[in-house]
């Protein structure tokens, strides 16, 4: 699939200043396939340090700004003003900015958790319908061609029945209190800048809506959640969960959330039963799929390979063998919703009828997921109903 180069979306940023953790992935994901061209920026809480940036970054002065609502009342004004907005800020700011932005008639690309109520992911919905734009969520991982694989392998039946969905994201980077010495991680073990928790919104959605990609006809019935602060001075949020959760086949699934897991380094995986076969998928070996069979020697799928389904074909860029990574994958989303703002601008392509991208839907289902969780972990680990 190949986008309009000759119209690159024009496209801003909010966040994602010098130093930030995720600012350069952004960037470096949207300009990959030059479907979206970096035209303007608020950069940083810091307006001199933002302003100081875009210019760094080869802006026009004048449109490197102070803050958001400057760049977004300035850009609403110039006739080739920006199109498209990214947000990469802390997560208490994602609201008010998305809804800025939507109200300026902009396609949103924001961060996870979009926001921090069910309430306000509805608004937020609602406001993007009225305007006809785009809202894509960062679940950047799910840009892997793999996980493709993996759902064209359910959807063929290669597993069988789905029985069994293992899931999680347990990294060990924050053992200890590391927040005394890093900024970027003070904010988020403090509930006015992460809200309502810290493991389960930061990692534990990122393999939830994974799950989501891979088995699109399940539907979660019920979930239990517990969570505990092993660094007491996190409390009240977590930096460990365990959630529960039925589907309404009568599969059974857990998400392990953790930031505590000592020694491990990302720890994302995904493990699919079936009543034939289990794939299973690791993040930091995103090229490969382990397939097995019940009775049979179990093989290594590798990305960019003819044996593999060809919608785990439609993003490779370089053939198997050569390692693709997580600025690939993230180039991949990027791409998509590329493809989905280019729809409505009247300039996508033939053949992006059936687009899979991480969209409004799957931000509102993210905040929606953490909220239960919450619920049933403060309430002692109940089961709470989730349809
Ligand atoms: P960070 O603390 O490293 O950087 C935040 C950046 O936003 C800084 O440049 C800061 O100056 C800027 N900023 C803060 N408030 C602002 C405002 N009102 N206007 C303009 N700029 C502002 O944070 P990090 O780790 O980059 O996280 C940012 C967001 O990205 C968070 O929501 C986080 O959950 C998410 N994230 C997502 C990942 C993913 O895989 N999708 C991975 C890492 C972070």
């Amino acid at each position: 699939m190949t986008n309009d180069r000759k119209k690159p979306i024009r496209w801003g940023m909010v966040g994602g200043g010098r130093g930030s953790q995720i600012g350069y992935i952004h960037r470096s994901a949207a300009h990959r396939d030059d479907v979206f061209a970096l035209a303007a920026g608020a950069f940083d809480i810091d307006p001199e340090r933002g302003r100081a940036f875009g210019i760094d970054l080869g802006l026009d002065e004048a449109r490197s700004y102070r803050d958001y609502a400057a760049m977004f009342a300035a850009e609403a004004r110039r006739a080739d003003g920006i199109e498209a907005v990214s947000i990469a800020t802390p997560n208490n700011t994602h609201f008010a900015i998305c809804k800025a932005a939507l109200e300026h008639d902009l396609h949103v690309i924001c961060e996870k958790p979009l926001c921090f109520t069910t309430a306000e992911a509805e608004e937020l919905k609602a406001l993007s319908e009225v305007r006809d734009r785009i809202v894509g969520v960062t679940y950047g991982y799910a840009g892997h061609q793999m996980i493709e694989q993996a759902r064209a392998m359910v959807r063929n039946g290669d597993l069988g029945e789905i029985r069994i969905v293992n899931l999680q994201f347990a990294h060990g980077f924050h053992s200890a209190a590391v927040e005394e010495q890093n900024p970027a991680t003070r904010w988020r073990v403090d509930p006015k800048f992460a809200g309502p928790s810290y493991v389960l919104g930061d990692v534990g959605t990122h393999p939830l809506y994974i799950a989501k990609v891979i088995l699109p006809h399940l539907k979660i019935r019920r979930l239990l959640c517990t969570r505990q602060s092993f660094v007491k001075s996190r409390v009240p949020l977590e930096d460990n969960a365990v959630t529960l959760m039925e589907y309404d086949n009568g599969a059974i699934a857990t998400i392990w959330s953790s930031a505590v897991n000592a020694g491990s380094m990302h720890g994302q995986k995904i493990r699919i039963v079936g009543s034939k076969a289990s794939i299973e998928w690791w993040d930091e070996r995103p090229n490969q799929l382990s397939y097995e069979i019940q009775g049979e020697p179990a093989r290594i799928l590798e990305r960019g390979m003819d044996y593999l389904y060809p919608e785990a074909r439609i993003d490779d860029r370089i053939g198997g063998g050569h390692p693709e990574g997580l600025f690939e994958a993230w180039a991949n989303l990027y791409r998509r919703f590329g493809f989905a703002i280019n729809r409505e601008r009247g300039l996508a392509p033939a053949g992006i009828e059936e687009l899979v991208f991480p969209d409004v839907d799957a931000g509102l289902e993210g905040v929606r997921w953490v909220e239960t969780c919450v619920r049933s972990a403060d309430a002692g680990g109940i089961w709470l109903d989730y349809r």
